[in-house]
């Protein structure tokens, strides 16, 4: 390697080091003589006089008032709203945010303007969002609504881009790393990107600006965030060997030294699909990022890169079994490695250099850094992850000379408020607010017993002002953050989705294994040669490896929402499978199509001939007409008006398919496309909705919200179909790719190219996404359906 070029970087570490060591031995200076716990005490008691209620006895005559739970963030911000306390709580998650994530100073008077603006602004969202939807929880955290806002800000193309790269990183990061946390943590640094951006513009700034510069803030969010997941957690995790983590870290540290990402060259190892992965990624993501610097900002990040990357691999190497580090060896690391994660999310962005904000966070790291270490310390010693913590736990009674991190903890929060805010008011309001909040939180997960027990481990050093301390973790009120409530909403419900998309799974799973038996059509004996082999034909397209969509949806409204009896339904459930394969058949005829394989195996035309395939295709429709006429656990004009219905949608599906083939070659309005879509696919979704809700006697409002539903999600079902004739396999598909470019067919591609038809699927997702929250009742399996139906690779 070009030792210029290490030595340059390593001269830039040590800088670092020598930056973190100065600021390292203030910290240690004021833990020795025990000045920050004076000063502290008196900016707690300025503190609490906001914080501490005097008692009074109106409190108990205002039930009206009581505090809902937090978990319901809802209508926890609409009681902070009737109370008053919106404002106050608003204004200090937003100040916070601003001096945490965007390392900004709160006694600046154009930062105290922005921030009350992003309040307003903040609070009239909730408002908004209080009023339209009073019955049920808005969603503030849905891919509905991000896509919503990246259509505001005209990113939509970057935000499908990142969701879909975001799906890419879960499915294929190796089983030894954690894939939600991966994503969280990239959703975390995008958002930091993206608000660093936003907050860099203002009203003047042209909307075509804007959103290109915030189309570039998710994609470098995205390329920097990469490097946690991919770098940081992969060398930290069990998924390579140790001579593979050596051959990947000189090949990053390769990357960083000399701006080009090396050829991944022979891999000694057995993890080389791994490896390939990871690298393509990085390497896309690197270049981008690279591209993005303007010449003067290129060396500050890369230099800023291999601090960060430096600092990691010492932190790594350092195990839980040694009981020599030194307070320096713990801690100068961490100075750097908690600073410089920070400082890139602007350097990232190419932004020119800014003193003050580089001070403010290069001293404001390690606070984050000792927070979050306390609130993990269990996990982190169950993994035998050193941390200031682990370590201080396991070796404090061998080592007195070791620092107690909690005590630096607060040794920092009053550095941080006298030294580099300049003992301001607002600062130290958050600062506490924050630190006070964060041990309400602890001893509420831990409970009282195990609380206190961390406590007089950690803080029975300073008697006297941990009394304080604890009173105020006891005593004080209006502590809480958004951002946390945000964060506590975000888990909860990703839990939630996570179960409900298993049960859908599970679901569609077995019931399509349960409709696969029962749709063969059997042959009696003594029947006529001719019909046995139209049987045979039909049972041979039936066969096929279809997804049954259609007959689960009507399974599950059926049976699951409707308490309809699952043997009462069967016939309604083969009906739906016969005539939906009936138009498989005939849309492949050479007259139409002309495809060569279904569902696996070659089209029925190809193994007999066309007249065969016609003719089984009528044959199966008839099937169908005879076995919804014998749903006869049903009153007769129920089911008479099931089939009248049934017989009109089947009218309107011929319609679609002739729409279809007409419009070949032609440049088709969106409406028109909206049109022949909604006919020739969006119609066969409507029955499998509509006819178990006619069959339960389901009032017409609610059907009404079904058909809203289904035009919606067949239309964005199809734009998938058309996207997976562009770019799908044909061997997942179980039929032809690029048929449609052959057909010179008119599709939502053709017409609106791959982006656009990708944006027009999205607006149609949202759309049934209205639908269902319109619906008197969730429908998880609705929502899920819909993800399903955008995400399937067949
Ligand atoms: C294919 O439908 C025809 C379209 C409406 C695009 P499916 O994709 O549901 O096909 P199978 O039933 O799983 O084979
Ligand atoms: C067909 O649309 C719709 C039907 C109802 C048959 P396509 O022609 O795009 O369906 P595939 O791609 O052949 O399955
Ligand atoms: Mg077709
Ligand atoms: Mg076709
Ligand atoms: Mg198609």
């Amino acid at each position: 390697m070009n030792n210029v070029l290490t030595d340059q970087a390593d001269t830039g570490y040590r800088l670092a080091e020598q930056k973190a060591a100065q600021y390292f031995t203030s910290l240690h200076e004021q833990l020795l003589d025990n000045t920050y716990t004076i000063v502290l005490t008196q900016d707690i008691h300025l503190w609490q006089k906001k914080h501490i209620q005097p008692f009074s006895w109106l409190s108990f005559l205002s039930p009206r008032q009581r505090k809902p739970e937090s978990r319901d963030a809802h209508r926890y911000i609409h009681w902070l709203n009737v109370t008053g306390k919106l404002d106050d709580y608003l204004d200090r998650s937003i100040s916070y945010i601003y001096m945490r994530d965007l390392g900004k100073a709160l006694d600046s008077s154009e930062t105290q303007k922005r921030i009350q603006r992003v309040v307003q602004d903040t609070k009239a969202y909730f408002m908004r969002s209080n009023t339209t939807h009073s019955k049920e929880q808005p969603d503030y955290i849905s891919l509905a609504a991000l896509y919503r806002w990246a259509q505001k800000e005209n990113v939509e193309t970057a935000v499908i881009w990142v969701i879909n790269k975001l799906k890419h990183v879960a499915s294929n990061i190796p089983k030894e790393l954690d894939a939600e946390q991966a994503q969280r943590k990239l959703l975390k640094i995008i958002l930091g990107v993206v608000l660093h951006v936003n907050d860099d513009m203002n009203d003047e700034t042209p909307q075509a600006e804007r959103s290109e510069r915030l189309d570039a803030a998710i994609r470098l969010g995205y390329s920097y965030g990469l490097t946690y997941p991919f770098i940081d957690d992969l060398l930290d995790s069990q998924a390579l060997t140790a001579q593979e983590k050596e051959q990947y870290s000189l090949l990053i540290r390769n990357a960083l030294l000399t701006g080009i990402v090396p050829d991944i060259g022979e891999w000694k190892g057995a993890n080389l699909k791994v490896i390939q992965y990871v690298h393509a990624e990085l390497r896309e993501a690197f270049e981008y990022i690279k591209n993005y610097q303007r010449p003067e900002t290129q060396r500050t990040f890369f230099e800023q890169s291999y601090v960060f990357f430096q600092s990691q691999e010492i932190d790594r190497a350092k195990k839980l079994s040694n009981a020599n580090y030194s307070n320096e060896e713990l801690y100068i690391p961490i100075i750097i490695k908690s600073s410089s994660s920070r400082l890139i999310v602007r350097s990232v962005l190419s932004a020119s250099a800014d003193e003050g904000f580089d001070l403010r966070t290069f001293y404001y790291g390690i606070y984050n850094q000792l927070a979050d270490d306390f609130a993990d310390m269990f996990d982190d010693m169950e993994e035998g992850a050193v941390t200031p913590y682990t370590y201080y736990l396991k070796y404090r009674d061998l080592r007195p000379d070791l620092i107690n991190p909690y005590e630096l903890y607060w040794a920092v929060i009053s550095y941080l408020i006298h030294e580099v805010y300049h003992s301001d008011a607002k600062t130290r309001e958050v600062i506490l607010d924050r630190a006070i909040n964060g041990l309400k939180r602890c001893k509420e997960r831990l409970g009282q017993e195990q609380y206190n027990e961390v406590m007089n481990t950690f803080a029975s050093g300073q008697p006297e002002f941990n009394r304080l301390i604890q009173q105020m973790v006891r005593k004080a009120d209006d502590v809480d953050f958004l951002d946390k409530l945000l964060r506590d909403q975000v888990i909860m419900q990703l839990q939630n989705d996570k179960q409900e998309k298993q049960d859908f799974l599970d679901t569609i799973r077995t019931v399509r294994e349960q409709i696969n038996i029962e749709l063969q059509i059997s042959k009696p004996g003594g029947l006529p040669e001719m019909k046995g082999i139209l049987i045979d034909a039909a049972n041979y397209s039936l066969q096929g490896d279809g997804k049954r969509l259609r007959p689960i949806l009507t399974w599950v409204m059926g049976v699951r929402e409707y308490g309809l009896h699952e043997s009462s339904i069967i016939p309604l459930l083969r009906s739906l499978e016969y005539m939906h394969t009936a138009s498989l058949i005939f849309d492949d005829l050479p007259t139409q199509d002309n495809a060569s394989t279904r569902r696996g195996r070659s089209t029925l035309h190809q193994v007999h001939n066309s007249a065969t395939a016609e003719l089984t295709g009528l044959f199966l429709i008839q099937k169908a007409i005879g076995e919804q006429s014998s749903l006869n656990q049903f009153d007769a004009a129920t089911v008479l008006t099931l089939i009248q219905y049934s017989a009109e949608k089947a009218e309107d599906m011929c319609m679609g398919q002739a729409m279809d083939l007409n419009a070949k070659g032609k440049t088709l309005t969106l409406e028109q496309l909206n049109m022949i879509c909604f006919y020739k696919t969006g119609i066969a979704f409507e029955a499998a909705l509509v006819m178990p809700a006619i069959l339960a006697q389901v009032k017409g409002v609610e059907i009404a919200s079904l058909k809203k539903f289904a035009y919606h999600a067949g239309i964005a079902f199809q734009i998938k179909d058309d996207l997976l004739d562009l770019e799908g396999d044909h061997r997942v598909l179980g039929k032809p790719a690029g048929q449609d470019v052959r057909n010179n067919s008119s599709t939502f591609v053709s017409i609106l190219g791959e982006d656009g038809a990708k944006k027009e699927m999205w607006e149609h997702y949202c759309l049934a996404t209205d639908a269902l929250n319109e619906m008197p009742k969730p429908i998880s399996f609705l929502r899920h359906l819909l993800d399903y139906i955008i995400g399937r690779e067949r």
